[in-house]
């Protein structure tokens, strides 16, 4: 039970744009919990909700101005607990997102901070003289682009900022700091929340000492500014991974232990890191692999199996295919996939994340120019690097805004019919349908959860493996290719994309997935 989370099945939820009650077109915490008992029916057994915290929504709530109460656009504390009952009523987790990486500039630290050179809290942000010419002390670019670094006026130094430059980066050597953060964790474990997802992690120990970051020699210009230099100065510092352990050290304050899942984008041995040396850091660190990995089989084959092999000894594995910042998965590997990759995340060895609306099969979203909410997008227009067309309101019913609000929500929504929760509830066939029809399997098959994997490799354009538990073998089948593949397994068909039409020893058609007994 301490451990609930090999077992279970995380569920992102992007509050803004779950559902609507209050007639404004952005989500809120009485539509999340007016929405569980379609999350149980799903299976799922927790949910992450993205930051709910008072924010000026500068980067859509991930700019935080008190981290321990809740923004009005989503409701009260009340509403917040009435959720947090509800869902451990019906047997489910409730993940919040820590943003540890930074403030808002509204954040009374950062205005008690800025107020002056000798103030106590000035130490709590990352600040420095300016460079002898006067401009920002190091050569870092913000990730939404423009320097990392702006210049407060009135006390003549700059403060760092990785992010937007409303979002002052904290200072994690300041020990004061840490306990404020600490206390932080504690006050929202205290009111039952299970965990978080931690922000942003690879950003909280930049070196301003260290001073320039090196040009990046493979940047191409859609890859953003920010990728133009290695984080060489500002990612994966050393002092992450103490802050880390710390951080567990608080989770382990509670019984049952919370669970922290950090956000660290980097290569596999990096990511890694965040375990801990003696697994005394995040349970979790995201595996973002899936969400970016070129779509064919022998590239899978590659991917899994180097994660697996690069897991310390007695490491949980974990598996994503998207999030509120990248592509859809179903526009990324094409809506004949789709299937495929939701097969994948829920039948491989790990911990599975699913983003919100990916059960449905949404798409990318295209935003008219005079739409667009997400910061980075108004900074670096026409790119692609815009975050909003993953981050659309779902359809529940029929109807003008799709049952999610009364009125014209925050981003544009797809009303496409074939994307309608009560239409695809009503279908067997649909996205929805075959997602729940895994996640019961998962359920029912120790073997899922708790087997090893063996044997991952492609015949051509298929991508299989094995999951064993005392002596039962599970094989999938994945064709990840466009043609039909001549594959023979012997065994009892137990879950195919295609429906109940398929048999275990039939070729298997392009973009078709199955789960097999072998015999
Ligand atoms: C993380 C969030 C992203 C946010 C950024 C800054 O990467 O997922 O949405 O913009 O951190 O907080």
């Amino acid at each position: 039970m301490s451990e609930w989370w090999k077992d279970g099945v995380i569920y992102q939820i992007y509050p803004r744009s779950f559902q609507d009650t209050t007639g404004n077109g952005i989500g809120d915490l009485k539509g999340i919990t007016s929405r569980l008992g379609y999350l149980e029916d799903l299976g799922i057994d927790a949910i992450w909700i993205s930051p709910i915290f008072p924010s000026p929504m500068k980067d859509a709530g991930y700019d935080v101005s008190d981290y321990t109460g809740i923004d009005p656009t989503f409701g009260t504390l009340e509403d917040f607990e009435a959720l947090v009952a509800d869902a451990h009523a019906r047997g489910m987790k409730v993940l919040l997102d820590f943003v540890p990486s930074h403030t808002s500039d509204q954040h009374p630290w950062f205005e008690e901070a800025r107020a002056s050179k000798d103030s106590p809290k000035r130490d709590w942000y990352v600040w420095r003289d300016p460079a002898p010419d006067g401009g920002p002390p190091t050569n870092w670019i913000s990730e939404f682009a423009g320097p990392a670094w702006t210049l407060d006026e009135a006390t003549g130094q700059y403060y760092l900022h990785v992010f937007l430059r409303e979002q002052p980066s904290l200072n994690w050597h300041n020990r004061e700091l840490r306990e404020a953060m600490y206390d932080v964790m504690r006050t929202w474990f205290d009111r039952g929340v299970d965990g978080f997802r931690v922000d942003a992690v690879e950003n909280m120990g930049p070196d301003p000492e260290a001073g320039d970051n090196p040009p990046n020699p493979d940047w191409v210009e859609s890859m953003g500014p920010a990728r133009s230099h290695l984080g060489t100065n500002t990612k994966h510092q050393p002092v992450i991974f103490d802050i880390a352990r710390e951080m567990r050290a608080v989770a382990e304050e509670y019984d049952p232990p919370r669970l922290l899942v950090g956000e660290a984008y980097g290569e596999i041995p990096q990511v890694m890191k965040y375990y801990g040396d003696a697994l005394d850091a995040f349970q979790q660190p995201f595996n973002f692999l899936l969400i970016e990995a070129e779509w064919d089989a022998g590239n899978l084959v590659r991917l899994i199996t180097e994660y697996e092999a690069a897991l310390p000894d007695g490491a949980w594995p974990n598996w994503v295919l998207g999030n509120h910042d990248r592509a859809r998965i179903a526009s990324r590997v094409g809506p004949a996939q789709a299937r495929n990759a939701m097969m994948l995340l829920l039948t491989i060895r790990g911990t599975p994340t699913i983003y919100q609306g990916d059960e449905l099969g949404m798409e990318n979203v295209v935003i008219p120019p005079d739409r667009v909410q997400d910061p980075w997008e108004k900074n670096v227009p026409g790119q692609g690097l815009g975050r909003d067309p993953v981050r659309t309101p779902i359809a529940w019913e029929d109807g003008p805004f799709g049952g999610f609000s009364t009125v014209d929500p925050w981003l544009p929504m797809d009303l496409g019919p074939e994307r309608v929760v009560a239409r695809q509830i009503a279908s067997e066939g649909s996205m929805l349908s075959f997602t729940r029809a895994l996640l019961k399997l998962r359920r029912e098959m120790p073997e899922l959860r708790r087997g090893t994997l063996e044997d991952v490799r492609a015949e051509g354009d298929v991508l299989r493996y094995a999951r064993v538990l005392d002596g039962s073998r599970i094989e999938v089948l994945l064709n990840i290719g466009t043609e039909e593949a001549m594959l023979r397994q012997e065994g009892a068909l137990i879950l195919s994309t295609s429906g109940d039409s398929a048999v275990a020893e039939d070729p298997l058609a392009p973009g078709e997935g199955r789960i097999i007994r072998a015999e």
